[in-house]
């Protein structure tokens, strides 16, 4: 090997929301859930991370950027997945550039990471689910790695346990497994993105600012100290998960608005019912959720379905295009951008997923 080449690989993934949650850990380090959860990949171009991974012997160490500024990969989740990638790294040989990586150079060889979010990160969107994923995924281009996606998502899954439902489009499933070293812990697609493409998504930015307790912490105060999180974990979810997925498979949006409904509410109780309780929703995040059920009644059939991860904006899924211009000009009406309701900004997107820029 000579010491001049460098060999890159890019990657783009989306970010995932889940409609049924994930909150609470079995195992902190290996990052095992106490329950399964199912998501919707969303359309790449609104929200998604796109990731160089660069690797030269002229290389020091393993560096990374993050929206162009430097940030440390002592982590333990970096470094996890790190280990773990390189671990099944194999031969590359590239003819034109005179290249060849024998496995056993990968442990010597070093990193350059360069990923960037198309979304404010501190905009309180999930941006560490589409950004380890495309970090894994990247990182598994680079190194021919020969897992398939749901190997490479228990990858993922240990930088972040989101990330790993965003190794897929569609909608897709994280089983929580149950082998005490996390290799049954993966994902896995439930359909393909064509399989349900009227669905319309937008997102109200309700606030733009960080949240206050990470997810991680949140979900760990929970397990101390929810009940509702082990009546939750242990009867609930077990039941509704296989309700969500009948109504994934037959495109039965009643059932999909009532279940994703219920479980966006049940898990920010379980955050009411952690000591101390955590607020992730405020007055705004209420009000539409007030709307939405109004609206649902008044029509006599759902025609959209709120959930909201660990912080106060709103993912509105609509049933159709229909029904999603009708509920943005409501929106727009009710709780205009800037204005005094704290509406930051609208995302309008598409349910889709495109993991792969080359
Ligand atoms: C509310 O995946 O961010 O968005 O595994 O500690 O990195 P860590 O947590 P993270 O938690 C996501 C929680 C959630 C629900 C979900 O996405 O299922």
């Amino acid at each position: 090997m000579g010491e001049k080449w460098v060999l890159m690989k890019t990657a783009q993934t989306p970010t995932n929301i889940a409609v049924i949650k994930y909150w609470g850990k079995r195992d902190e380090t290996l990052i095992l859930p106490v329950n399964d959860s199912i998501s919707v990949t969303l359309d790449p171009a609104h929200l998604c991370t796109t990731t160089t991974v660069a690797v030269s012997p002229a290389f020091q160490q393993d560096r990374m950027w993050l929206n162009g500024k430097e940030i440390s990969l002592s982590g333990g989740r970096y470094q996890n997945c790190l280990r773990e990638i390189r671990k099944r790294a194999r031969e590359v040989e590239d003819k034109e550039k005179g290249i060849k990586i024998e496995k056993k150079d990968w442990e010597q060889l070093h990193l350059h990471i360069a990923s960037y979010n198309n979304f404010p990160t501190a905009a309180g969107l999930a941006s560490s689910a589409a950004g380890f994923a495309c970090l894994v995924f990247a990182l598994a281009k680079l190194m021919n790695v020969e897992e398939d996606e749901s190997q490479l998502s228990a990858i993922a899954r240990q930088g972040s346990g989101s990330a790993c439902r965003s190794l897929f489009g569609g909608f897709v499933k994280w089983i929580m497994g149950k082998e005490e070293d996390g290799s049954d812990s993966l994902a896995v697609q439930l359909v393909d993105e064509k399989h349900w493409d009227d669905l319309f998504i937008i997102i109200a930015v309700v606030s733009s600012r960080q949240k206050e307790t990470s997810s991680t912490s949140g979900m760990r105060e929970s397990v101390e100290t929810s009940l509702l999180l082990q009546h939750r974990a242990k009867e609930v979810v077990p039941k509704r998960t296989i309700q969500m997925e009948e109504a994934i498979k037959s495109r039965d949006f009643a059932s999909f608005a009532k279940l994703t409904c219920a479980d966006s509410n049940q898990f920010h109780a379980v955050c009411l019912d952690t000591s101390p309780p955590i607020f992730y929703m405020n007055d705004t995040s209420h009000r539409i959720i007030s709307h939405v059920e109004k609206w649902n009644r008044s029509e006599g059939s759902p025609q959209v379905a709120y959930t909201f991860d660990a912080g106060p904006n709103a993912v509105l899924i609509a049933r159709n295009r229909k029904a999603a211009a009708q509920l943005l000009q409501r929106l727009l009406f009710s709780f205009p951008p800037n204005s005094d309701t704290d509406l930051d900004s609208y995302i309008i997107g598409d349910k889709t997923i495109l993991q792969d820029a080359g």
